[in-house]
């Protein structure tokens, strides 16, 4: 048994996690690197082929780069967001077929604004300007750009004046746009023409014969209704893009990209129950078989069911080298008495490590460990690089295992984002209920139970998380939601049953909807079904007696309790 205590005071380093989906293991590798570990060499197995098309989208700051990235996905073309001072040799790798400089905060007349590098001139492939992107053009080019005399903000109509455009392919002759500028177009460059207006923005989308667009409204958000044809015309229509950016060719790729990187050696993998780490694991296993072995570790602060259920579909239905630790006794141990949120977070992280090692080192020699790092935890930590040119690409986003252990990461989903890793999940045939599943925090019902851990507060949590979870299932609103979770909080209250005065606990139930967790809102479930969750907790689980809701957004609140 450890004898080491983590000291319990609020510490500076947060590991609250913002991103999405099982991101446990890469929290505790976040974690473990405090305690001495190194960054490990990232194989370059998953690169994506040079003979695939791809559309370039250029980062100048918008808050939605992310997204252009993400749309033109969805319509099939590879596409990679990176920074905009990336040099030629790195592009060139990616086979552009075109060009997309998003928007940004800055204006092109402030001193030291950053501007599309010379290269995406030169090299005669089309480009579009968004926003910001259509100035830099502006200017680039030999255009005008001043302050609007109205700033345009929000909805806004579109009015086409060269329908015959390939951009508007399909497109009526007006349409919803969301605009969001001050600058705006006052002069086009020589050689460009106007090709749609708005009522503050007479050049709203401009182009020339050489296939450069400049569009001042933002195609890839929501609010835009048609944005995505305007993207999807300029990726094939003008770029001459095929769409060979396909779940099925992809994960062939990646299975003959991870056969070369791993020849004969040993892969091993942390299996936590999330949908990444599972995707991780079957494309590794349907290409090198056996000499993946996963590693899965029971906290004792999963829910009701869970080792179980994430034994038998692996073992069972994928027919995986399973190593299986109870280690619910370690971990409760080190929990004692903690009660700040980050402590436990620390004190789980690190112990994550201690077992993963011990098990792993059983298994003699292992070259690899795989990890479900997604594109954009890939993004966020090149952005939080310490230089703008921080190449995204190059950028690696681990921890590390404690250095002796000498393994190179894989990352076959480095490239993905999370609905892909879903879809590549099914087309790998994984169980439905495994791909949709709802996001589970790495430290599991540890932060779910205000105040310290114990067996007994954990029996109490799982009974009644469980039957939110059937209760949610049964009015088939699971998939409606980001997440649904009993919260046992340490406040205990008066109440009666039968003839009996009682003093128990309160248990809260977060429900939230959200896209990405960077957000969230509290979700409005119908009062029948909440009266049922909360009267089935009352009358079956020991030691509540009272049910609350929460009725708070993120922000102010997060979604965890702690
Ligand atoms: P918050 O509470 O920050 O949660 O609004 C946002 C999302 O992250 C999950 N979460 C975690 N996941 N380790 C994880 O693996 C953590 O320490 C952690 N904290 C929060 C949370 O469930 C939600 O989906």
């Amino acid at each position: 048994m450890p004898k080491r205590k983590t000291k319990q005071s609020p510490d500076t380093s947060v590991h609250r996690v913002t991103t999405s989906g099982d991101i446990e293991v890469s929290t505790y590798l976040e974690i473990a690197k405090e305690m001495g570990g190194e960054q490990h060499v990232v194989a370059e197995e998953a690169a994506p082929p040079t003979e695939r098309e791809s559309i370039v989208v250029m980062d100048f700051g918008s808050q939605y780069s992310l997204l252009i990235a993400r749309r033109i996905r969805e319509c099939q073309v590879y596409c990679e967001l990176v920074s905009y001072d990336t040099p030629w040799e790195k592009i060139r790798a990616l086979n552009p077929r075109g060009f997309i400089l998003s928007g940004g905060p800055a204006s092109v007349y402030q001193p030291n604004a950053p501007m599309a590098p010379s290269y995406i001139y030169e090299s005669h492939i089309p480009i579009l300007g968004i926003c910001y992107g259509m100035h830099m053009i502006t200017k680039q080019l030999g255009g005008q750009v001043s302050p609007g005399a109205k700033q345009e903000y929000g909805h806004s109509i579109l009015h086409l004046s060269d329908t015959e455009s390939p951009l508007f392919k399909d497109l009526d002759g007006s349409i919803p746009v969301w605009m969001s500028h001050g600058d705006r177009t006052e002069e086009m460059p020589p050689g460009f023409t106007s090709l749609a207006y708005t009522e503050n923005s007479p050049v709203a989308v401009m182009g020339n014969n050489d296939g450069i667009y400049g569009i001042q409204f933002h195609p890839e958000v929501a609010h835009t209704p048609q944005g995505k044809t305007i993207l999807r015309n300029f990726a094939y229509l003008v770029c001459g893009c095929k769409g060979n950016w396909t779940i099925g060719n992809f994960i062939n790729d990646s299975i003959s990209n991870i056969k070369k990187t791993v020849g004969k050696g040993k892969v091993i993998n942390a299996l936590s129950g999330g949908v990444d780490s599972a995707v991780v694991a079957t494309l590794i296993h349907r290409a090198v078989g056996d000499q993946l072995t996963c590693i899965f570790v029971n906290n004792g602060l999963l829910r009701r069911e869970e080792v179980e259920r994430t034994s038998k579909v692996f073992r069972e239905n994928l027919g995986m080298n399973i190593i299986y630790v109870d280690a619910t006794d370690r971990f409760l141990y080190r929990l004692k008495g903690i009660t700040d949120p980050e402590v436990k977070r620390k004190v789980i992280g690190e112990e994550f490590i201690e077992v993963f090692e011990e098990e792993a080192n059983k298994l003699g020699r292992v070259d690899f460990l795989a990890q479900g790092t997604l594109y954009p935890d890939v993004i966020e930590s090149a952005a939080s690089g310490s230089t703008a040119s921080a190449v995204i690409k190059t950028h690696h986003n681990v921890g590390g295992l404690p250095a002796r252990m000498r393994l190179s990461l894989i990352e076959p989903l480095r490239y993905l984002f999370k609905d892909e890793v879903r879809k590549v999940g099914l087309e790998l045939g994984m169980p439905e209920e495994m791909v949709w599943r709802q996001p589970f925090p790495g430290p599991g019902l540890a932060i779910r139970i205000i105040g310290d851990v114990t067996s007994e507060k954990l029996e109490i949590l799982r009974s009644a998380d469980f039957i939110v979870m059937n209760e949610i299932k049964k009015a088939k609103l699971y998939h409606q939601l980001w997440q649904i979770f009993a919260v046992l909080t340490d406040v205990k209250s008066v109440g009666v049953m039968g003839d009996f005065r009682t003093y128990n606990y309160l248990v809260a139930i977060r429900a939230v909807t959200s896209e990405d967790a960077m957000t969230a809102d509290w979700a409005r479930l119908p009062y029948d079904l909440m009266a049922r969750m909360s009267s089935r907790i009352v009358n079956e689980v020991t030691g509540v007696n009272r049910v609350v809701f929460d009725i708070t957004s993120k922000p102010p609140s997060t979604i965890e309790w702690e």
